[in-house]
This record gives C-alpha cells, structure tokens and sequence, in this order.
C-alpha cells in the first residue's frame, strides 16, 4: 500500500506534484485550512501530515494522532504551532524550513526598518492622495538609517543576515543573545541594545522564555525616537502595551509583520501614523515560497520512505529509530 500524506493547506503546485510520485496524497487546497477537530480527522491514517503556522499541534493533538503519523513538516523556520517535546515522546519527527528564507526575511525586516524610518507609506499614500500642491524643505522628513546604531534581539540565522544589512549602510550593530558570537557586530547586554540603538529588531523564536519578551520596561528603556521592527512571531512583543508606546511617544515608531492574535491586527495599531504593518510576508517571495513548499515535502517523503530528514528539529527520535531497526 502506498504512504498517505496529509497536505493541511494549499503549498506550491510543484511540491503535490513531487509528492504524488511518493504518496497517496489528501490535499486540502484551499486557504481556510482546518479546523482542530478537522485536523485530526483528516490526519487519520496517514504516515505525514504537512503543516503551516496556522495549524496547533498542541500536546492533546499530538495525543490524539494516530500511530500512523511519523513525521510532521512545517512549511515554516518557526514552529511554535508543534509541541516537539510531546511529539518526540510519540516518536513523530518534526521537520522546519530553516535556510532558505533567512535572506528573504532579513530582506523584508530591513525593508520595513526603511520604510519606517524614511516613511514610504506616508509617502506613498500622500503622492497618491493629490495633496501634493507644492514642494516644502520639511515635507515627510524622516530619519537617516545609514551610520546609525541596529540593534538586533536574536542572533540566529536571520538576526546575522539582518546585522549584515546594517553592516552594508555602515551601521553600528549590536546584539544580545543567549550565546556569544564570532561576528562583526558587538555583544552586548539586552538594556543595552534597547538603551543605545535607533532601530532594534527582533529575531527570537517564539517561546515561553520569549512571550512578551518586549513589554513596558523594555519600551519605556528605547530612545524616544527608536524603531521597533518585529518579523519573528507576535506574542514576542507585549502588544497592548507597544500601542501605549506609539501613541504616547515613548518609542519613534515600529515596523511590525506579525501580531499577536494574527490575523487579527490590534486596532489600536491601526490608528497610529508611525507604525508600518504586514499581513506576515516576511518570507514572501516567490523563489522562498516555493523552496519553503519543496523542503517540506521532500522531508516528508525522505521520513516515510525510511531516510532520515535534512532539517530534523528532534534528532533524538530519529536515533531511536535508526537503533531500532539496526537491532
Ligand atoms: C512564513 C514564518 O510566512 O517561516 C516562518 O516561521 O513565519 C514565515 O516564513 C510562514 O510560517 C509560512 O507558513
């Protein structure tokens, strides 16, 4: 019998084409994607399951899968939306996206950082508007990036790809994270790079240790003319609180892709000029989307034809899988 492969939400056409030379493949091709009780339903009897953000495998989940399933592949670096401790003790593998996105999304944060600072919405929005009667020596100033100090909360693979965009405008770039390491940019201490940078942006997973990891003390610690640009996950910052910020000019403006409660945007954001929004595109390109698509599902594949994965987040279960069989 041919492996079963649950697609929980459409991906590019390429990577169903790919899998369907491997597996029997139950794709939901629309965009509303499932529901909890939908999810598993649809999970049963299959070997993997492809997922995106929007999908919660909670632990109860992750319980309720049928023994079936041994890998779960997020078309995502992040994978806050999968408990991998509980599916590790299940032994289901659980695969993520890293890589191929890193300079697409550090494109896109620094992209943000631009338009925020040089207001190109604003911009935009008043070239379109038919204001536009005459020329003013002051008309839409903003703030200079080039020369000026990034801040960057987050080291990994794509806070680095950011520090060397600060590095290309002959920024001064600082960073905190939890290890130390050897690059141009300099280590500092979390006050720190909130005290002294005029951009701090955030490269964090999402976890429990990194909920709110931005709230009224380290806002109130910011320049009164900082930008804040937020491209990891939106639980990260303390967002009621990030609107207190804006409006009573506690911070200069913000930059922001994810939100809290996505894809709810707070309203209070809505209202406030300094701030520039996404609809979370920060990998959005085409090449990134679909290499995103691709590595999912060739982990899939690689998982139920018996190989080990490329971008493995709980190695540990597939040890334990490989000495299995090799007893
Ligand atoms: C994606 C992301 O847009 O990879 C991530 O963690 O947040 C983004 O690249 C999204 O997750 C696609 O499912």
């Amino acid at each position: 019998m041919q492996p079963r492969v649950l697609v929980t939400k459409r991906v590019y056409p390429e990577a169903i084409e790919f899998l369907t030379q491997h597996a029997e493949v139950d794709y939901v091709s629309d965009d509303d994607g499932l529901s909890p009780a939908e999810l598993l339903e649809r999970a049963r009897g299959k070997n993997a399951i492809v997922s995106q953000l929007v999908d919660k495998f909670t632990r109860d989940v992750i319980a309720q899968l049928d023994s079936s399933v041994r890998i779960i592949a997020n078309v995502a670096v992040g994978f806050d939306n999968i408990d991998v401790a509980a599916a590790s003790e299940r032994g289901i593998l659980v695969t993520n996206t890293p890589d191929v996105l890193t300079d697409t999304t550090a494109d896109f944060a620094f992209a943000l950082l631009m338009a925020a600072a040089r207001r190109v919405v604003e911009a935009h929005e008043f070239a379109h508007s038919r204001k536009w009667g005459r020329w003013t020596i002051d008309m839409l100033v903003g703030q200079d990036v080039h020369h000026r100090t990034l801040g960057i909360l987050g080291m990994g693979r794509i806070g680095q790809a950011m520090a060397r965009r600060g590095t290309g405008f002959a920024m001064q770039v600082l960073y905190h994270d939890a290890v130390q390491l050897p690059c141009d940019a300099e280590y500092s201490s979390k006050e720190r790079v909130l005290q002294e940078s005029d951009f701090v942006s955030l490269h964090v997973p999402l976890s429990e240790a990194t909920r709110h990891y931005i709230g009224e003390a380290e806002l109130r610690m910011m320049k009164p003319s900082a930008i804040l640009i937020n491209t990891s996950r939106g639980p990260v910052v303390d967002e009621a609180t990030l609107v207190r910020a804006l409006r009573e000019k506690w911070i200069g403006g913000a930059g922001l892709d994810v939100f809290e409660n996505e894809p709810r945007v707070n309203p209070g954001l809505l209202e406030c000029a300094n701030v520039v929004l996404a609809p979370h595109i920060g990998s959005a390109s085409v090449d990134t989307r679909r290499g995103m698509s691709m590595i999912a599902v060739e982990n899939a594949v690689e998982a139920i034809e018996g190989r080990r994965p490329k971008t493995l987040l709980n190695p540990g279960v597939w040890d334990s899988i490989a000495s299995r069989r090799g007893a």
